[in-house]
């Protein structure tokens, strides 16, 4: 990987102001300062340094998004903007989400480049738990609370016992088990009624970080990457 897109990948700034950076006699690789932007440098083994700090190659990425409306849980896309393209850092990794959310839901979403985690997380027989906050156009009587606690036919399958609270008046936290396609506003309409906002809080052992605005992303805590790879 040539010098220059190293250090743009990796968050110090475009291709003009990285060779600005590298101009100074601010970068070096092991040990000798570079001059030459174009550079080839061994990522995985050269020691680069800015300013005598190292610039870590990391192999594997952990972000929370707090993916805001609009957005498509996809890597590319022709109309939308992708949960990617908010990623503005490690472009040189291929990131992707982990699962889906509709383009209308907001929350919690993993990006990673992990393929290894990513596949435990959504294997279907992990029934890794997923928390949503949800409002519907009608208020949720008693029996529809139990119903969906018990589990309706979607697909002709019945879906797994779940955990519904009432938070306000038409507004529930709803913990369910799986990730079939448009789970919640499909259970909900089971019972007549109506999800007309839909937020995820929870994947897993990772809660939704209230202090992300949407559309906000840090990197994953090492107590929270390791939870989340932790086996069962
Ligand atoms: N269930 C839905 O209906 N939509 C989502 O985005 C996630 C779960």
């Amino acid at each position: 990987m040539r010098l220059d897109k190293f250090l743009k990948d990796t968050g110090f700034g475009s291709r003009k102001e990285v060779k600005v950076l590298i101009k100074q006699k601010r970068v070096s690789v092991n040990d000798t300062l570079i001059s030459n932007e174009g550079l080839s440098i061994n990522e995985e083994k050269d020691i680069i340094k800015v300013d005598n700090n190292i610039v870590k190659y990391v192999k594997y990425v952990y972000i929370m998004l707090n993916k805001p409306k609009g957005v498509v849980s996809a890597t590319v896309d022709n109309v939308h903007t992708t949960v990617i393209d908010l990623i503005k850092d490690y472009k040189y990794l291929e990131l992707f989400p982990v699962g889906r959310l509709d383009i209308d839901t907001e929350g919690l979403l993993l990006i990673t480049n992990d393929g290894v985690l990513a596949h435990n997380l959504l294997s279907p027989k992990k029934h890794v738990d997923k928390t949503y906050l949800l409002h519907t156009d009608k208020k949720l009587t008693d029996k529809d609370l139990q119903v969906l606690e018990q589990g309706v036919y979607l697909d002709n399958e019945l879906t797994l016992p779940a955990k519904i609270k009432k938070v306000n008046e038409f507004e529930y936290s709803l913990t369910i088990h799986e990730g079939k396609f448009h789970q919640v506003k499909r259970m909900v309409e089971c019972v007549g009624k109506k999800v007309i906002y839909l937020k995820r809080i929870t994947f897993g052992s990772l809660v939704l970080d209230e202090s992300l605005s949407l559309g906000e992303y840090r990197f994953l805590t090492e107590e929270e990457i390791l939870k989340l790879t932790k086996k069962d």
